[in-house]
């Protein structure tokens, strides 16, 4: 069995890009829970298809999958996720196959993240050069969504934080 990932660039240009003092956060497919343990929120989830080696005090996890949360509607002021984002014909390693564009998984969880957050809250994911970057952003566009984005240079790719503005009823 493969160990779970262990936190890499993309972890940590994920966590740098949260913000502070959130009252209610969810992270969907948290891994280690390494960003949730430096995350500074009230209450923090976790969630992954693959139970953590340790889940440290403080956060609470949930094996359940991503796609299917069984959170209530507007019970999270954040949610966030570094999701798989390689492209890939199928499904081998969870962690990184993030389906042919590589941003499938992420578009899931997305639209998993806006019926879980509250009105006005925040969501943040992480895609790659790598991941169909315009697919992600055409659907955003397409669902009304306020975004932005921040890019971090690595010397074999660049990462993308995207914040997300859970504006519900914008008609
Ligand atoms: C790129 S890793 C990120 C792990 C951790 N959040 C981090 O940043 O270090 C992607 C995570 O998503 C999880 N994952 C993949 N598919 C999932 C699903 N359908 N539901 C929940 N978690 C999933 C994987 O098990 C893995 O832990």
């Amino acid at each position: 069995m493969k160990l779970e990932y262990a936190p890499a660039e993309d972890t940590f240009a994920l966590l740098d890009s949260l913000p502070n003092n959130v009252s209610t956060a969810l992270e969907i497919g948290c891994g280690s829970c390494f960003i949730l343990a430096h995350l500074d929120a009230k209450y923090k989830v976790g969630c992954d298809i693959r139970k953590p080696a340790i889940v440290s005090s403080g956060i609470n996890f949930v094996l359940c999958d991503g796609r299917k949360l069984p959170f209530r509607q507007n019970s999270f002021q954040l949610a966030f996720f570094n999701p798989p984002y390689l492209p890939s014909k199928g499904i081998q390693d969870p962690a990184v196959d993030g389906g042919r564009g590589g941003v499938e998984i992420a578009l899931l969880f997305l639209t998993q993240s806006l019926d879980v957050t509250k009105d006005g809250g925040q969501i943040f994911t992480l895609l790659s050069s790598f991941s169909d970057l315009s697919l992600f952003r055409k659907t955003l566009i397409e669902l009304r969504l306020n975004f932005s984005e921040k890019r971090k240079r690595l010397f074999f790719e660049e990462l993308d934080v995207f914040k997300i503005y859970a504006r519900k009823n914008s008609g």
